[in-house]
This record gives C-alpha cells, structure tokens and sequence, in this order.
C-alpha cells in the first residue's frame, strides 16, 4: 500500500520549553499573539507566566479566556471576531483538546468568513490563516498534533470537524512541566484517551509504517509510566515520557485514525456525559479485541508492548480474550471506573446501540461492526467493570 505521512507539527521539547515561546516568536518576526485558554489556566497560574513570556519578549498580547468544554461554533466565532479586530499575526492555544480546538477553528476563520459551519468536512479550499502554536497541558489529547478541529455546532445540536490547512499547527511547546499539578483521576483519564489513539490507530486498517511506530511506542511508554504518574504526580520523568505519548499516539491517529472504541465512546459521552477519556475506557477492552478477528498481527504487537507474552501460533480469539483482559487490568491498575459507577443501568448502556450506528467513527472500523457486536462489546464492558 502506498500511503504518505502529510500532518506534522513541530515539537519543541523538554521540561520547562514552553519558556522559548516569546524568543522563538519574536525570532519569526511576530509583533501580536492573539492567546486562547479557559480560566482554569488563569487561576491555576499557567497562562500568567507565558503571557510575561511573550510580553518581555516585545510581543502585544490579546487573550481569550472563555474557552468552553466541547467549544461551540458561537464561541469560536466571537474569539475569531476579536482576533481579527485586534490584527493578530499569530494564534496561540493553550491548555487541553478544547482550547486547542478553539485555536484552530479561530485559525480558519482569520482569512474565511464565519460562521464556521460552512467548512465542517475535509477542506482544500480555505485561505491559510496565521502561525498556530499549541501549549498542551495535559497529556491526552493529542490534539496538538492532529488536524482535526472539533466544533460543537449549537443550531444543530451535534459535534462536527474541520480539517485543512489551517487547523495544522506550526509549532508545539511540550513542556510537561505543565501537567505537574494535574490530578490523578485527570492524569489516568487522560492517558487512557492516548492510549486508545494509539491502540485504535495500530488496528484500524489505514495504518503506515510511521503511525505503526510511533502508535507503538506510545503504547510502551503509557504502560509503563502511566500508572507510575497516578501513584506520584511529582514524578517528572514519568510527566515527561506520557507527554511524548499523547503526541506520538496524535501523530499515529492524525495519519492512521481512531475507529469504533471512539465513535462508542462519542455516544456515551453524549448520552450520560462520561468524560471523554473515561467513555473511551469502558470500551476499549472489547474493541480492541473485536480488532483481533482481521487484525491479530497488530493486537499481538499491543500486547507485546505492554509487556505480555503472546506465542506466534496463538489463535486470533484468544490473542483478542487476552488483549481484553490486559487492557482492563491496566485500565482498573490506574484507576478507572466502569458505567455503573457514572449511575448507568446495563439496560441503559445497551440503549444507545441505535445512536452508535450513526456514528460516523463506527464506519471507520477495520471490519464491519453489527448491532449484534455492539451488544456483546457493551454488556462485556459493562460486567467486567462492576
Ligand atoms: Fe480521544
């Protein structure tokens, strides 16, 4: 198959880089950063200092504090409104997959006119924007390194994307000094979410060599660091490996892409508001194991490199039974809590089949996934949680 890696942004690494932001802007030649963040970032003292940064540097500072959770269109189009007023000349997102997510989708309409519904779907057509730069501040997301803008459309009451040009970042800070202060519930929830970008990228069937790598790695390195951050937050090298992660796992899922334990995981969310990470969870077990049926190669090199052995000739069901129970041991090992613990009856999880079914994620699925799979996958997920 010939496939070409075509997303990359530039990472700047090392504990304590986000620190090169104003020099290294003000290298490029930019006089005006228009800054997006939610005011946690404010109150938990992280945008302060980057601000100072970029102000000690010679650069003017316009922010936008009033990201929102799953941002919508609206909100996106009024920080637009006000980056393009102002005359900025860079954007800067900072903070988790929905500040980056506002960064992007103010990057598109710099130079194409609102409302940004317009440009839901693949997009070769869009006026570039501005220099777009992400500060991640948890370790997840992967956000800053994919090219995927994902905008809740309120008049229609759904969730959208944008991909172009102008949602592809010029340059990332991982600097995970900045995750140092996050929880342990937000740090396994979140390290989960990367490694199922990396386990569904290996598995999806649109997988390169270099997504294969890197969604490899990723998948090493939550295994072992990820349950060493939740037991001791003030581990830096444990903060450091699971920020590389969360942008190896982007980088795989921005080429290769994430199928059925996310288009699952979008309808959970949706229905009984489980954060992201944690829907992800309840799933990826059984997903992953469904994967084993035309994808046992790949599920062997999962197990692998989260340390257990699995012999060549194993048959491809039982490689999938053990990736199951490998995946939730893991999953439980940090933490994780099964639907019951979020108020869902079992009755109501296998509800929302009919809801998945839509779910555009469920076509990406490497093979085809039946109503009748979705119900053994969720009932599974839902008794081995309890
Ligand atoms: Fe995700």
């Amino acid at each position: 198959m010939i496939t070409t890696y075509d997303v990359f942004v530039k990472p700047t690494m090392g504990m304590g880089c986000s620190k090169r932001i104003g020099i290294d802007l003000a290298k490029a030649g930019h006089k005006k950063a228009f800054m997006i963040y939610d005011k946690g970032m404010w109150d938990f003292g992280i945008a302060e200092p980057i601000i100072k940064n970029l102000q000690a540097a010679g650069l003017e500072v316009v922010t936008f504090d009033g990201v929102l959770p799953d941002p919508p269109d609206e909100m996106v189009e009024e920080a637009a409104e006000k980056a393009r007023n102002a005359g900025c000349d860079c954007i800067i997102g900072l903070g988790g997959g929905s500040s980056m997510d506002t960064a992007k989708g103010v990057n598109v309409l710099m130079n194409n006119p609102p409302p940004i519904r317009q440009y839901f779907g693949v997009r070769y057509d869009l006026k570039p924007g501005v220099p777009l730069i992400f500060i991640p501040t948890t370790s997840g997301t992967g956000s800053e390194t994919t090219n995927m803008c994902v905008i809740s459309c309120v008049s229609a009451g759904n969730k959208a994307s944008v991909v172009s040009a102008a949602t592809i970042g010029t340059q990332c800070y991982l600097d995970a000094e900045l995750t140092m202060g996050l929880p342990a519930g937000a740090t396994a929830a979140t390290g989960m979410d990367a490694l199922a970008h990396a386990t569904e990228s290996l598995t999806s069937g649109q997988q390169n060599p270099l997504s294969d790598a890197v969604a490899r790695e990723a998948i090493r390195l939550i295994h072992k660091w990820l349950p060493v951050a939740v037991a001791d937050g003030s581990n830096r090298e444990a903060r450091e490996n699971l920020m590389y992660a969360s942008y190896f796992a982007g980088m795989a899922f921005t080429n290769a892409l994430v199928h059925s334990g996310h288009g699952i995981a979008h309808t959970i969310g949706a229905c009984f508001h489980v954060p992201h990470g944690n829907a992800c969870t309840m799933v990826l077990p059984e997903v992953i194991e469904w994967t084993a049926y035309n994808e046992a190669h790949k599920v062997r090199q999962i197990l692998e490199c989260m340390g257990v052995d699995c012999p060549e000739d194993m048959p491809k069901e039982e490689v999938g039974a053990l990736a199951r129970k490998t995946i939730r041991d893991f999953a439980k090992s940090v933490g994780m809590k099964g639907p019951d613990k979020y108020g869902i009856s079992r009755e109501q999880l296998l509800s929302i089949i009919p809801m998945i079914m839509q779910d555009t994620g469920l076509a990406l699925s490497p093979h085809r996934m039946a109503s009748g799979d979705l119900a053994k996958i969720l009932g599974s997920a839902y008794d081995e949680m309890l």
